[in-house]
C-alpha cells in the first residue's frame, strides 16, 4: 500500500479547505508546511498552493526544494486562486528536475479574494477535490 501525504501552503485558508478534503479521502491529516512538522516516507505527495502574484509562495518552493525526495515517486498538484487558472508551473519544473513524476492533471479551483468568489471553494469544489484525490490514488496504485 502506497504511503500518501498531503502538504499545503495557504495564507488565507482557501487551499487549506481543499487540502483537508483531499487528505480525508487519503485517510491522512493535511500538513501545513508553514508549521513545524515531520513528514515521513512518502510514495505519493499531494501539494496544495494558493496563487500569489501569479505564482506559488517562495516558502513552498523552498520547502519542496529541501524535501528528502528519495522515496517520493509521484506528486499531484492542486491550487486555489482568484482566477481559477493553473499557476503551478514553477512547482512542476522543480519536481520534474528532482525526478518526481507529476500527475498530468492539476486541480485548479477558484478561491475567495477580496470581493471575488465569495463562497469559494464551495461544496461543489470540495467534491471535485475528493474526486481528484480518488482519481490520483487509483492511477498511482494501479
Ligand atoms: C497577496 C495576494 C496575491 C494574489 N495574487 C493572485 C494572482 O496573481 N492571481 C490570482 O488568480 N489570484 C491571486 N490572489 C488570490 C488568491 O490566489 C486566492 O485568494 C487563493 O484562494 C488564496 O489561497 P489561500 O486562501 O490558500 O491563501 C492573490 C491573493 C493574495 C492574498
Amino acid at each position: 500500500m502506497a504511503t500518501v501525504n498531503v502538504v499545503y501552503l495557504s495564507k488565507k485558508g482557501n487551499t487549506e479547505k481543499v487540502a483537508k478534503a483531499i487528505a480525508a479521502v487519503c485517510g491522512v491529516e493535511a500538513i501545513d508546511v508553514s508549521e513545524p512538522h515531520a513528514i515521513g516516507e512518502t510514495d505519493l505527495l499531494f501539494i496544495g498552493m494558493g496563487v500569489y502574484a501569479g505564482k506559488p509562495d517562495q516558502a513552498l518552493l523552498n520547502y519542496l526544494d529541501n524535501l528528502p525526495v528519495n522515496t517520493i515517486k509521484g506528486a499531484a498538484l492542486f491550487s486555489t486562486s482568484a482566477s481559477g487558472k493553473d499557476r503551478t508551473e514553477l512547482i512542476v519544473n522543480l519536481l520534474e528536475h528532482k525526478g518526481i513524476t507529476v500527475y498530468p492533471k492539476h486541480l485548479s479551483l477558484k478561491g475567495k479574494f477580496l470581493f471575488l468568489n465569495g463562497d469559494r471553494p464551495n461544496n461543489s469544489d470540495l467534491r471535485m477535490a475528493e474526486n481528484f484525490a480518488s482519481e490520483v490514488l487509483e492511477s498511482f496504485q494501479g
